[in-house]
């Protein structure tokens, strides 16, 4: 029987998981017997050939490319939705065990109140979600714009397809919710609107490039409670990654948090890249013209914290897949952050 590659996004190369960190492997024999292990330990030699292998592909590209590559960035991933359109859709289930602030009261009946039920505690959550309304409705702004009632806000920068929104917009069934989600791609964009799921009562999504810090999002700054950025750091040119967190970290609110997933230093995408991909050090063009970065915890923990943001979490997840039929081991490597804006703190009183 020819064993099959473990289900993956061709966007992101991730592959589907129950739950993060689950599967360790100990015995090196038993390789073979799944399709992917957890949290795989490095050795020496093996960070080293990483290293020996991305230096001897680290000759960039000539400047007019590089510009070209950057200039019309959203066109080739415009190519790339037009391409795929919807094939690649994929319901992360890992997606509300990793950031369960996409989908906060949802963890809390699961994880803290399992056993919770019966009519007290529904008329009591009624009561809750009545009382959350109100609240809500004070808070309305004059601007009556798109969510500007809602006491729970989500933006997706770089959302692609959907494949955090709708599953937030399922999941999550706060009604004071509100997501707002924006890519580059206005081809991406219009497949979020003419997906059935979408809900303009309760989402709006909106062309925008991260990466110009001069445009205006449709939320005033310190509105956001969560933002969201899944592999989409890394597409945006390295110069321009600073300014970008910066700019989105004025959106959040205090104690809003920023998460994000994306590629690490060393996965298997950045070793496979052949020679004549490198922009600059870290940073490559694909063969349809759309563009990644591969980043360390360090580089990371630097962005966020430059932009006045404290660290609750930053880990890396390294995983092996495995191809039982061909035999053959894949290194993956990806980063996990948040990073929350300081609560305001309670003015002291006298006495
Ligand atoms: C690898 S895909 C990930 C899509 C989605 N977050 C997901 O996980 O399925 C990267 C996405 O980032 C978007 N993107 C790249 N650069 C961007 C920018 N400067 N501003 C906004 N979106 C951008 C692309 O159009 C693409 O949809």
């Amino acid at each position: 029987l020819a064993a099959k590659l473990p289900e993956s996004d061709p966007a992101t190369g991730e592959v589907k998981r129950p739950q993060f960190g689950t599967r360790f492997l100990t015995d090196p024999r038993q390789v073979f017997q799944h399709n992917a292990w957890d949290n795989v330990e490095w050795t020496e030699e093996q960070e080293a050939s990483a290293k020996k292998k991305v230096l001897e592909n680290s000759q960039p590209l000539p400047t007019e490319k590089q510009e070209e590559y950057e200039g019309r960035a959203n066109e080739y991933w415009n190519d790339f939705y037009t391409i795929h359109e919807n094939r690649f859709f994929k319901d992360r289930h890992w997606l509300f065990t990793e950031f369960p602030e996409l989908a906060p009261q949802c963890s809390l009946n699961n994880d803290s109140h399992p056993q919770v039920s019966g009519a007290d505690d529904s008329q009591q959550d009624s009561l809750e979600r009545e009382q959350r309304i109100d609240v809500a409705a004070l808070s309305l702004t004059d601007d009556d714009a798109p969510g500007s009632s809602a006491t729970y806000r989500i933006l997706e920068v770089g959302c692609g397809v959907g494949n955090t929104v709708f599953p937030i917009l399922k999941t999550n069934n706060d009604p004071g919710l509100f997501v707002y989600c924006c890519d580059f791609s206005s081809t991406a964009v219009e497949l979020v609107k003419t997906n059935p799921e979408y809900d303009p009562g309760r989402c709006l999504a909106f062309v925008h490039d991260l990466s110009d810090v001069e445009a205006n999002y449709p939320v005033h700054d310190g509105t956001l409670d969560v933002i969201v950025l899944i592999f989409v750091l890394s597409a945006l040119h390295p110069d321009k990654m600073q300014a970008s967190i910066r700019r989105l970290a004025r959106l959040l609110k205090p104690g809003g948090v920023m998460l994000l997933r994306d590629y690490g230093r060393y996965d298997m995408a950045q070793l496979r890249f052949k020679k004549g991909r490198c922009l600059s050090e870290n940073f490559y063009v694909r063969g349809d013209g759309t563009r990644v970065y591969f980043f360390t915890q360090d580089e990371l923990h630097e962005m966020f914290t430059e932009a006045g943001l404290e660290k609750v979490q930053n880990l890396v997840d390294r995983r092996l897949q495995v191809n039982r039929g061909k035999q053959l081991t894949m290194y993956r490597v990806w980063i996990q952050c948040k990073y929350r804006k300081a609560p305001v703190q309670p003015a002291k009183t006298e006495g």
